[in-house]
C-alpha cells in the first residue's frame, strides 16, 4: 500500500531537541513565571536589534499597546497605520483611546507609503505605526523625514537592512511578536524594544501591576514567564541559521518561478529581504486568490492570503487602491527553516504545474 506524502503545512515553528532542553531545566528550577530567563532573553533581542534594551511581554498586541502608552499616546491623539495588516495595531491603537487613521500601501513592498501618511498628518498625529512585512522593511527614510515618532513593528521581520539600518534600530520604539510560527518563536510573546531607557521603564512599569508604589490604572499583566523565554533564548542562538534557511528557499522559488507567470517579491534599491514570507504576485487570469488556495491544497500545499482582512475593509473605509489590488492579487507560499528539501521541490512542483500553464 502507498501513502500519500503529508499535507505541506504554509507555516511551522521550528523546535526541536534545543528547546525541551531549554523548557526541562526551566521546569527542574521551579521559576516558570517572569524571572531571570526573560531578563536573558530581553538582553539577547537587544544584543541582536543593538538598542539599549527589551521589555518582554505576552504578545505582540500586547507590546503595541505598551509600545503605544510608554511613547505618551493619549486618548484623542492620532495614530496613522497602513490598512494592509492584521487587526493587532488597529486593536492596541483603540485600546489606548486614539484614534486610528487608516492609510495605504506601496505596490511593491506592501509597506506602509511615506505619501499617504504624509496626507494624513495632522496636528494631533502623534505616532505611525510601521510594519515590515514579510520579511522587508518599510521605507523607514521616507517616514522619518516626516519628523512624528515611529513605532516599528518588528513582528514579521528581524535582520533586514534599510539604508544601511538593521529594522528595529530607527524609530523611537520597536515591537515584536514570538508567536508561534514567527521568525523566532516562544509559543506567544512580544517585546517592546528601544534606545531610549527612561521610554523602557515607562513600559517596563506598564506590563506588570503588583509592587508599584502608585497605583497605576493603566498597568497591567502583560508579562512573559521564563518558560516561553527559555524557547526565545533557544531560538534566538539559530536566528542566523534560520534566516540562511530562509534566504536558500527563496533563491530556489525565484529560479523554479522565473518562468511563470507568478510575480516574484521585488526588493527596492537599498532594503534586503529575511523572507518571513514568500509572497507572489498573480496575474488576474490566474484566478482570485482563494481558487488558486483550493487548487494548490488539492496538490498538498497549503497557501494563505498573507493579511487575512485589510483594516479598511473592516470598516467600510473607501480609499486603499493598492491595498485593495495587494489583497485581490497577493498569495503566500510555505518557508520556513524546518521545511525540507523535499517539501521544497514538492511545493515547486505544485505551483509551477498549476499557475504555469
Ligand atoms: C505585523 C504584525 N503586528 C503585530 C502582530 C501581533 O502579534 P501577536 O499575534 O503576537 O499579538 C502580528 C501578528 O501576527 C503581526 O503580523
Amino acid at each position: 500500500m502507498t501513502t500519500s506524502p503529508s499535507v505541506i503545512l504554509h507555516s511551522r515553528p521550528t523546535v526541536g531537541s534545543d528547546e525541551l532542553q531549554a523548557l526541562t531545566s526551566v521546569i527542574g528550577s521551579g521559576q516558570l513565571s517572569q524571572g531571570p530567563r526573560v531578563e536573558e532573553f530581553e538582553q539577547g533581542m537587544a544584543a541582536l536589534l543593538g538598542v539599549a534594551g527589551g521589555v518582554a511581554v505576552s504578545s505582540g498586541t500586547a507590546a503595541l499597546e505598551v509600545a503605544l502608552k510608554a511613547l505618551g499616546v493619549t486618548p484623542g491623539d492620532e495614530v496613522i497605520l497602513p490598512s494592509y495588516v492584521c487587526a493587532a495595531p488597529w486593536l492596541a491603537v483603540v485600546r489606548v483611546g486614539a484614534q486610528p487613521k487608516i492609510v495605504d500601501i506601496e505596490p511593491d513592498s506592501y509597506a506602509i507609503d511615506p505619501a499617504a501618511v504624509k496626507k494624513a498628518l495632522s496636528a494631533r498625529t502623534s505616532a505611525i505605526i510601521v510594519p515590515h512585512l514579510f520579511g522587508l522593511p518599510a521605507d523607514l527614510t521616507g517616514l522619518q523625514s516626516l519628523g512624528v515618532p515611529l513605532i516599528e513593528d518588528c513582528a514579521q521581520t528581524l535582520g533586514a537592512i534599510e539604508a544601511g539600518r538593521q529594522v528595529g534600530t530607527v524609530g523611537a520604539v520597536t515591537v515584536c511578536s514570538f508567536y508561534a510560527t514567527k521568525l523566532l518563536c516562544t509559543g506567544e510573546g512580544g517585546m517592546v524594544l528601544s534606545h531610549d531607557q527612561s521610554l523602557l521603564e515607562r513600559a517596563r512599569a506598564l506590563r506588570e501591576y503588583d509592587e508599584e508604589p502608585a497605583l497605576d490604572d493603566r498597568a497591567f499583566n502583560y508579562k512573559m514567564t521564563d518558560l516561553q523565554a527559555a524557547l526565545g533564548i533557544s531560538q534566538l542562538s539559530r536566528f542566523r541559521s534560520f534566516l540562511e534557511r530562509r534566504s536558500e528557499i527563496a533563491a530556489a522559488y525565484r529560479t523554479a518561478f522565473s518562468s511563470t507567470r507568478l510575480g516574484l517579491p521585488v526588493v527596492p534599491s537599498g532594503r534586503s529581504h529575511v523572507f518571513y514570507r514568500f509572497v507572489v504576485r498573480l496575474s488576474r487570469n490566474i484566478g482570485s486568490a482563494a481558487s488558486v488556495i483550493a487548487r494548490l491544497e488539492q496538490r498538498g500545499v497549503q497557501c494563505r492570503c498573507p493579511v487575512f482582512r485589510p483594516l479598511h475593509r473592516y470598516r467600510d473605509l473607501a480609499g486603499c487602491p493598492v491595498t485593495e489590488e495587494a489583497f485581490a492579487q497577493a498569495l503566500s507560499l510555505p518557508i520556513y527553516p524546518s521545511m525540507t528539501d523535499e517539501e521544497v521541490a514538492r511545493t515547486i512542483q505544485a505551483v509551477t504545474e498549476e499557475l504555469s500553464e
